[in-house]
């Protein structure tokens, strides 16, 4: 018998669909969801504020290690979770264009990483999440029950952060550049000598190309219910 509820992982690039994804699973099995992405995004999103240089890793490891995260539910399935840092509300800021490009440098350095693992493990110390990032299954909860690596063709995860972008009436972004950026993203993030993004050995890879978010959603779920079967 486990001391803890189950704990589900899951990890890959930015735009494989790993938040819609996970938001869905949380909700079909009752589980918290744990969007881990939107911390290192709360962090970038204070640094850029405090006007601190994001190679001054010394006040960037004091601010990570003092800050307060609060995150609460979105208002339906389809909105992303709620984020304050500091009292900051920043559910919006922290998706803006400077965030997201900005977030890679912050993400890498490793004070950073250490405090803001420590409190994702704080909180799934009872399980019964949903965890989402790129560091979930192979570091954070290594021995999380369920591990998934979700994937998607860069064609096809620029395509969706294009529709992403024109639904918040951003029009003036290509393709062509989406899919760069993309691409250099998922380098940094998988070369970054600090917990590299990368595939647990016992995780199942999901590419959800041609897939909808209901049929990925099903076959972790199906998943889930096998590997919990088994314990
Ligand atoms: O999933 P996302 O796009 O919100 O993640 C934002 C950035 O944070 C991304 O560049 C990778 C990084 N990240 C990370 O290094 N480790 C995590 N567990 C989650 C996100």
């Amino acid at each position: 018998l486990r001391d803890r509820q189950a704990i589900i992982a899951i990890d890959g690039p930015a735009g494989a669909g790993k938040s819609t994804v996970a938001r869905q699973v949380a909700a079909k099995l009752g589980l918290v969801y744990l969007d881990t992405g939107a911390m290192y995004r709360a962090v970038t999103w204070l640094v850029l504020h405090e006007g601190i240089a994001l190679d001054d890793e010394c006040a960037i490891a004091e601010l990570a290690s003092g800050c307060v995260i609060e995150l609460a539910p979105g208002q339906d399935l389809q909105s992303p979770v709620q984020v304050w840092i500091n009292h900051h509300d920043v559910t919006q800021a922290i998706r803006s264009i400077a965030v997201t490009s900005n977030v890679s440098a912050i993400a890498a350095q490793s004070a950073v990483r250490q405090a803001l693992v420590k409190q994702q493990q704080r909180w799934g110390k009872k399980g019964g999440l949903v965890a989402e990032g790129r560091d979930i299954g192979s570091h954070v909860f290594p021995d999380a029950e369920v591990k998934i690596f979700l994937t998607a063709s860069v064609q096809e995860r620029a395509r969706r952060r294009l529709r992403d972008f024109q639904k918040q009436g951003q029009s003036d972004i290509s393709l062509e550049q989406l899919e760069k950026d993309i691409a250099e993203r998922d380098w940094k993030d998988s070369t970054r000598k600090v917990s590299p993004l990368k595939k647990a050995p016992d995780a199942v890879e999901i590419s959800t190309d041609g897939l909808s978010v209901t049929e990925v959603t099903e076959k972790i779920v199906d998943y889930y219910q096998q590997r919990l079967s088994q314990f």
